[in-house]
């Protein structure tokens, strides 16, 4: 009741969601509790250092970029036939020679980080993939960069089956910490091995479930949350749940409508 109460309280304070149209900087535009429609490298160049305490985000995983058959775009065969990602994003091809891939992943990576209070920390998520009969570590994107720990995710099932190597069924959540990052009290318990199954519900290819996010946020203090892979706005709608301020950055118009729609709809399904 205290919760619903709280929620309805939020909901008649709470302004509708802007989308902000990129225009090359950020100076005198309110970003908080926004999504920002453009490149993230660009924008996030444009804000301000330190002036974020948790960043949450999901990159592009190159998937079209594959040696095996099972995602090539317009193919039939693999097994991937009936996933949306092996037809890509709206707007971005996932498709990216790996050396520039993660060289690209690398650099928003260093902005993330330059951006980050020094209590602050960033979950950045992404996925081994065994390519060419070799494995493609992530942590390859990190060299360098202040990887506290690695969390491993371990979804429900998976669907890239190759007689070459075991179904993998984890992603990887890499934990990048400004060094007075504390987690919050008793947050530890939740070990560094999380089984949250994947979202099957929702429309945007690779969406991130909710209770992933809840577990990061229940984890982790920081008034101010940043995605810049945004996505239909799993981060921001979650953010809004938990009482933080988010940023969200998204390359396609049409996601951040998406987005949109369902971070200003969100606090009345949880009410309901
Ligand atoms: C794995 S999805 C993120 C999904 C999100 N976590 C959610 O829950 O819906 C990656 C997103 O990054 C977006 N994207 C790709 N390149 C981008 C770029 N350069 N700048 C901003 N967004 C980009 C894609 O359009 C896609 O929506």
């Amino acid at each position: 009741m205290k919760q619903i109460q709280a929620e309805l309280l939020v909901r008649e304070s709470v302004a509708p969601t802007r989308i902000i149209n990129f225009s090359g900087t950020l100076d005198g535009v309110e970003h908080h509790n926004a999504i920002i429609c453009g490149d993230c490298l660009e924008v996030m160049r444009a804000m301000p250092a330190g002036s974020v305490n948790l960043v949450i985000t999901s990159p592009p995983y190159n998937l079209l970029n594959s040696t095996g058959n099972g995602l090539k775009k317009n193919t039939r065969c693999g097994k991937w036939v009936n996933a949306a990602i092996k037809d890509g994003y709206r707007q971005y091809g996932d498709n990216m020679p790996y050396a520039d891939y993660v060289a690209w992943q690398r650099a928003c990576v260093a902005e993330m980080l330059r951006l980050l209070t020094p209590d602050g920390a960033i979950f950045y998520n992404n996925k081994n993939r065994v390519q060419a009969g070799l494995l493609q570590d992530r942590r390859e994107i990190l060299a360098g960069f202040p990887l506290r720990q690695i969390i491993t995710w371990k979804r429900s099932g998976a669907i890239n089956f190759n007689a070459g190597y075991f179904l993998p069924v984890t992603e990887q959540i890499y934990l990048l910490c400004g060094k007075n990052f504390r987690l919050s009290p008793g947050a530890n318990k939740f070990t560094d091995v999380w089984e949250i199954k994947q979202e099957m519900k929702n429309p945007h290819p690779a969406p991130y479930p909710e209770a992933l996010i809840d577990r990061i946020l229940q984890s982790a203090p920081g008034a101010v949350v940043l995605d810049p892979f945004g996505g239909s706005g799993t981060t921001a709608v979650c953010a809004r749940r938990h009482g933080r301020q988010f940023i969200l950055i998204e390359q396609s118009p049409a996601y951040c409508e998406m987005a949109r729609q369902r971070i200003d709809g969100e606090q009345w399904r949880n009410a309901a």
